[in-house]
């Protein structure tokens, strides 16, 4: 479907095309003509929706924040979980992940060599050692925020408090390599490249998503990849940053009872941060944290 200059723009401005959204066509157009990968419109949100998602994702922040002192030796996952269920309908918002796709809780808790999508439970405590993420996606007026963070308990080892330090720096280095008119290879070269200078790996099956309209969005977020290729960002986008970061080898495999909790294919463990973030027209803003 043809937009003509007069008509109104597809962002929901009220203004006319060729006044507000067309000349950013163009120039996607232009690397589109070039070779590149480029996003739709569904992957730039208008003013209106960035603003909803904003807010959506200072709330998904405040969750992590109310449950940080909350996650310590002796808790039990159920209760974390029982926690933050209660607080974010506290704030009028709901917990994204219950009942998303039937997964049964309202966070996901994955410890140690559990990589992602760990499923609370009354039987299991967390106890020192351990190496924990705590992912929390939050609804509030239709619109999403997503992110999480690794939390350790008492006396961790050395080497998992490297793990779960240097993966924080591949997604804060990854985020630096956002622009608008650059690439999503650019982001991905620079994640990969710090996990693998210390000795690490990066999940490949699992990667971020576009985030704030729905739960997962396109596009599909590579953590590994070539500088100045892959999908092209443009201001508006939003989007997750989340690498898995494996001690060992990079593979994974699915629980088959649970069908969800993601674990380690060699039982070394794995730590991931994620934020959501929007590609503005000078860089990024983190929505979530
Ligand atoms: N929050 C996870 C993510 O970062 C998704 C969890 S889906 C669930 O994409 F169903 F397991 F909760
Ligand atoms: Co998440
Ligand atoms: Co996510």
């Amino acid at each position: 479907m043809k937009i003509g200059r007069n008509d109104k723009c597809w962002c929901g401005s009220g203004r006319k095309y060729k006044s507000c959204h067309m000349s950013f066509d163009n120039r996607i157009k232009d690397f589109q003509n070039r070779g590149y990968e480029v996003p739709n419109h569904q992957m730039i949100k208008t003013p209106e929706q960035i603003e909803g998602i904003r807010e959506a994702g200072k709330r998904n922040t405040m969750v992590l924040d109310y449950i940080t002192p909350f996650v310590k030796e002796g808790v039990t996952t159920e209760e974390l979980d029982r926690r933050i269920e209660e607080y974010t309908r506290k704030m009028g918002c709901i917990p994204a992940c219950l009942h998303y796709q039937g997964y049964p809780k309202s966070v996901c808790i994955s410890v140690d060599d559990v990589v992602c999508h760990g499923i609370p439970s009354e039987n299991q405590v967390l106890k020192s050692g351990d190496i924990v993420n705590v992912d929390c996606t939050t609804i509030y007026n239709g619109y999403f925020g997503d992110a999480s963070r690794m939390f350790c308990i008492g006396d961790v080892s050395e080497e998992k408090k490297k793990l779960v330090r240097v993966t924080k720096e591949c997604l804060d280095l990854a985020l630096a390599a956002v622009r608008p008119w650059g690439t999503m290879g650019d982001m991905g070269y620079v994640c990969n490249k710090h996990a693998e200078e210390n000795g690490y790996t990066i999940v490949r099956e699992i990667g971020g998503h576009g985030c704030g309209v729905h739960f997962h969005e396109d596009p599909w977020i590579n953590h590994i990849g070539t500088p100045d290729s892959g999908l092209l960002f443009v201001p508006g986008m939003t989007f997750t940053i989340e690498p898995m970061v494996n001690m060992g080898q990079p593979d994974v495999y699915q629980d088959e009872e649970d069908g969800w909790t993601i674990y380690t294919q060699d039982g070394k463990p794995s730590a991931q941060w994620e934020y959501t973030i929007l590609v503005t027209g000078d860089g990024t803003e983190i929505l979530s944290y």
